[in-house]
C-alpha cells in the first residue's frame, strides 16, 4: 500500500516534469528572469508519520480518525511518507527543473502543545534537514506557517480559530519558526486559504473541527493571529533575515451571469465575500463594505488597537487559482440570508459551460479567469507583488484511469499553457506576478 502510494507521487511528479517541458517551449523565455516556477504541498498532505519524531496530535488527525469525516475513509498517517523520503522527493523535483518549494510546516511537530509546552527539537530537526537539502539543490523554500492544521491540544483547549487566545498562540509559532528557519526561507505565508479554510471548518463542517458556528469571528481571529504573527517578523526579523511575508487566499475569477445591473452588484458583492474578506482588512484596515452592509451585527469589528495591529502592511499577495464562475442576482430564488448573500453562482450560461469541464464538478478550464484575477488584485491592492502560489488542472482520480491515459497528459499540457499565456498577458500590462506553483 505504502509502494504504491509512493508510486503514485513518482508519477504524478513525472505529469509535471512533461507538463513543464511542453509548456517552456511555448513561454518561459518570456516570463521575467526572476520568476519562480515551482511545486507545492500541505504537511498534513504528505508528510505522514503521525506518531513519529514526538510529533502531537494535530486537528486533521483527530478528525480523520472519527469516522465518516472522509468520503473513503482515508486519512495522513502515511500519506506519500515525505518525512522518511524527503530527500528522494528533493532531487524528483530538482529533475522537474523547478526553483522554489512551497510547503507547510507542521504546527504539532514543532510545537506540540503549543504555547502550553517545548519547542520538539526533532520537529526543529525534520524541517532543517528539509529547507538545507532544498537549498543546496538551489530550489528556494516558499514557507507556510499554517496550512489547516494545528495541535488538537489547542482545539481541545479553547476551541482554536473561536477565540482570540488564538492571536497568541500563533505568534509564538510564528517566532519559533522565524528563529529557527528564517535564516535560509526568504519567502514566509502565514495562511492558506483561511477564506475556505473558515467556511469549509465553521460553517459547512467539512474540515475540522466540523462546526456550524460561526466563520466570521473565526475569519477575525484568522486575521488578527496573522497581524501578529506579520508585527514579528516585521520588528524583529526582517531587517536581519532579509525575507518577505504575505497570505495566501483562494481566489476563483467571477463574471456576471447576464449584462444586467443586478448580476453586476452580485459580482461584486461576490468578490469583497471572497477575496475582500481577508485582504481589505490587511490593507485598509476593515472589511468591505458590502460585507459590513449585508452581514451587520453578525460581522465582527475591528478596534482600534486590532486596527493598530494591521499596520504593518504584507509584502505579497498568494494567490490561489483553479477556475471561474458566473454569478447570479437570486434574491428573489433564494431569500436573502448571510449564508447565500442573496447570489448563485454556477458553471453555465444559457446551457454553455464557461469553459471546458474537467474531472472535478464546477472546475472548468477558463485561462483568461487568471489574467483578470491578477489585474482584479493589481487595481485593488496598489500592486502588490503577487505569487500565484497554487494552480491547477482536476483530472480522473488516478485509480480510474489508466497509465496509458495518464502518461497522455494531454488536457494537463494546454491548461498550463493557456493559463500561462493569460498570466504572461497580465504580466505585461503591469502585474507584479513572479512566481508560479503547480499543484494538483
Ligand atoms: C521525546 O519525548 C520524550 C517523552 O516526552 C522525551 O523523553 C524525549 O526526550 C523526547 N526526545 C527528543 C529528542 O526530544
Ligand atoms: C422566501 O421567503 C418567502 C416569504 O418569507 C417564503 O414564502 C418562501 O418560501 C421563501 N423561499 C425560499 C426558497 O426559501
Amino acid at each position: 500500500m505504502e509502494e504504491t502510494k509512493r508510486m503514485l507521487l513518482v508519477l504524478t511528479l513525472f505529469l509535471w516534469f512533461m507538463s513543464f517541458l511542453n509548456a517552456f517551449k511555448l513561454d518561459v523565455s518570456q516570463f521575467p528572469p526572476s520568476f519562480l516556477f515551482g511545486t507545492a504541498t500541505s504537511s498534513y498532505q504528505v508528510e505522514g508519520a503521525f506518531l513519529e519524531g514526538n510529533k502531537s496530535l494535530s486537528n486533521w488527525d483527530v478528525f480523520t480518525h472519527l469516522g465518516g469525516k472522509i468520503k473513503d475513509g482515508s486519512n495522513g498517517d502515511v500519506s506519500a511518507d515525505h518525512y522518511h523520503n524527503y530527500i528522494e522527493d528533493i532531487e524528483l523535483m530538482h529533475s522537474l527543473g523547478v526553483n522554489s518549494y512551497r510547503f507547510s510546516i507542521s504546527w504539532s511537530r514543532v510545537l506540540p502543545r503549543g504555547q502550553f509546552g517545548e519547542i520538539n527539537s526533532m520537529g526543529i530537526q525534520f524541517y532543517n534537514n528539509l529547507i538545507n537539502n532544498l537549498v543546496a539543490r538551489g530550489i528556494q523554500p516558499f514557507v507556510t506557517l499554517s496550512h489547516y492544521d494545528i495541535p488538537q491540544e489547542l482545539e481541545d483547549r479553547y476551541g482554536a480559530w473561536l477565540t482570540d487566545e488564538i492571536q497568541k498562540d500563533f505568534g509564538h509559532f510564528a517566532e519559533v519558526c522565524f528563529k529557527a528557519f528564517g535564516d535560509r526561507v526568504k519567502y514566509w505565508s502565514t495562511l492558506n486559504e483561511p477564506n475556505i479554510m473558515v467556511r469549509s471548518s465553521y460553517q459547512v463542517g467539512e474540515y475540522p473541527p466540523g462546526l456550524h458556528t460561526d466563520p466570521f469571528g473565526a475569519a477575525h481571529n484568522m486575521i488578527l493571529a496573522h497581524a501578529t504573527a506579520v508585527n514579528i517578523y516585521k520588528k524583529k526579523y526582517q531587517v536581519k533575515q532579509g525575507g518577505s511575508i504575505g497570505i495566501v487566499i483562494s481566489m476563483s475569477w467571477f463574471e456576471p451571469l447576464r449584462n444586467i445591473p443586478e448580476d453586476y452588484i452580485a459580482t461584486q458583492l461576490t468578490l469583497a465575500f471572497e477575496i475582500g474578506w481577508f485582504l481589505d482588512p490587511l490593507f485598509y484596515g476593515d472589511y468591505p463594505i458590502q460585507m459590513r452592509e449585508t452581514l451587520q451585527s453578525k460581522l465582527p469589528k475591528f478596534s482600534s488597537k486590532d486596527k493598530k495591529k494591521l499596520e504593518h502592511k504584507i509584502d505579497f499577495i498568494g494567490i490561489n487559482h483553479y477556475t471561474s464562475f458566473y454569478v447570479s442576482d437570486c434574491h428573489v430564488l433564494l431569500n436573502k440570508s448571510a449564508e447565500n448573500e442573496g447570489v448563485c453562482m454556477g458553471g453555465e450560461r444559457e446551457g454553455l459551460p464557461i469553459g471546458t469541464p474537467t474531472a472535478m464538478p464546477n472546475y472548468y478550464v477558463v485561462p483568461h479567469g487568471l489574467g483578470e484575477t491578477v489585474l482584479f488584485i493589481m487595481n485593488r491592492y496598489n500592486n502588490t507583488p503577487m505569487f500565484i502560489t497554487e494552480n491547477g488542472f482536476a483530472q480522473q482520480g488516478d485509480n480510474d484511469v489508466s497509465t496509458e491515459e495518464l502518461l497522455n497528459d494531454i488536457d494537463r499540457i494546454e491548461y498550463f499553457q493557456s493559463y500561462l499565456t493569460s498570466l504572461m498577458h497580465a504580466i505585461r500590462r503591469g502585474a507584479d506576478a513572479s512566481k508560479l506553483t503547480l499543484e494538483e
